[in-house]
């Protein structure tokens, strides 16, 4: 019975040291301000988009909201004032999922807001679809909003150099590829609804952020403007919620006892945005808050300029 007791306390206080070291990852701490900066943040109205926000107008950032939805918007501005103690926060709709919606948004930024400091490309949804412009969602949403939003704002960063551009992807671009033919018929990475259908997209769609993270750093080479992509760490947000991978409610508590919170998943975020020095990285892949490398097809430079060329027609850029 005793050894019994002692084994399960073993096993659970690894299982609490393990969760609190390896899980929590490295916390950023650099005290850099950032008055006078002025940032972007897709996708901030909940998840690591919004605790990112915070952390970024705590450091006296201005900070755009960039988010489709005006009531979670305007929500989520409330919140990010009050835990940053700053006023310095703006909402703009922004929806990725429409061509015209970016074009839009980029025009009212571009005509209101002198600056651009720091844009970080973070929304992102996990959810087969089409978007209005007849895209693939996660491709749409994920990949080529980003691409069009990133494109129309660069004149601005060059100005404002140094000034940088930071992806959100993941791990699961290890797993992605790219099917350009699916792409040319579908204007889709993938077809298909079904769990592993889903997770097979998201990855493509991901690996497309590291590819272009990858083309983007060569074409801004002369710049003063840089760009980095990142996994955040597994996080308990709302992205999978639809996906509903775990059912049993015993495996459900275990996972989630082993997944970063929203300010955990925000710290390498933080890092690639704010610490200085690091602009030689310019085009690599971070994860806990430390430069990593990326397997081949992620820096396969035929692939990220065909990704490049396509993506610039079907967003009509070409
Ligand atoms: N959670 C993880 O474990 C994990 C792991 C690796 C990478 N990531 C990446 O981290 C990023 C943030 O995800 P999260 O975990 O914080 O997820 P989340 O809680 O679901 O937040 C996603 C955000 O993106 C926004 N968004 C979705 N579609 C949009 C659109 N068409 N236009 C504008 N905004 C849109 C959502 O807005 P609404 O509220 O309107 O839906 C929400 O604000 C994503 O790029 C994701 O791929 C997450
Ligand atoms: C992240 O870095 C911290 C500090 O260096 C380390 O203790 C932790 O194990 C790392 N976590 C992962 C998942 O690599
Ligand atoms: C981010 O990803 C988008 C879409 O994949 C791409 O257009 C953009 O160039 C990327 N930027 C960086 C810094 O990786």
């Amino acid at each position: 019975m005793s050894t019994l007791l002692l084994v399960v306390g073993v096993v659970v206080g690894a299982a609490y040291i393990y969760r609190d070291v390896v899980v929590k990852g490295k916390r950023y701490t650099s005290k850099v301000k950032l008055h006078g900066k002025t940032v972007i943040v897709t996708g901030s109205n909940k998840g690591i988009g919004k605790t990112t926000a915070i952390g970024l107008a705590k450091r006296g950032a201005r900070v755009i909201l960039a988010c489709r939805n005006k009531q979670r918007g305007e929500a989520a501005l409330m919140e990010v004032k009050r835990e940053s103690g700053s006023n310095q926060v703006v909402f703009m709709q922004l929806d990725l999922g429409s061509l015209k919606s970016v074009r839009s948004f980029a025009e009212t930024f571009l005509k209101t807001e002198p600056r651009l400091d720091i844009l970080i490309n973070n929304a992102g949804i996990y959810l087969q679809g089409w978007t209005e412009d007849g895209l693939g969602m996660m491709f749409g949403v994920n990949h080529i909003g980003h691409f069009l939003l990133t494109n129309l704002l660069l004149d601005r960063l060059k100005e404002c150099g140094p000034s940088r551009v930071i992806n959100v992807s993941s791990a699961a671009h290890n797993m992605g590829k790219i099917d350009f033919d699916c792409l040319n018929t579908h204007k889709a990475l993938g077809l298909g609804t079904s769990g592993m259908e889903v997770l097979q997209v998201y990855s493509d769609s991901k690996l497309c952020n590291v590819l272009f993270t990858h083309e983007l750093a060569q074409r801004l080479q002369g710049t003063k403007v840089t760009c980095y992509c990142l996994h955040p760490g597994v996080i308990k947000t709302e992205l999978t919620r639809k996906a509903n991978f775990v059912k049993d409610p015993l495996l459900k508590f275990l996972t989630a006892f082993f997944l970063k919170n929203t300010i955990q998943g925000s710290q390498t975020t933080l890092h690639c945005a704010i610490q200085e020095g690091i602009e030689p990285l310019s085009g690599r892949y971070f994860s806990n808050c430390t430069v990593r490398e990326v397997c081949a097809k992620a820096k396969d430079d035929t692939a990220a300029k065909k990704l490049w060329e396509l993506s610039e027609r079907l967003c009509g850029l070409a």
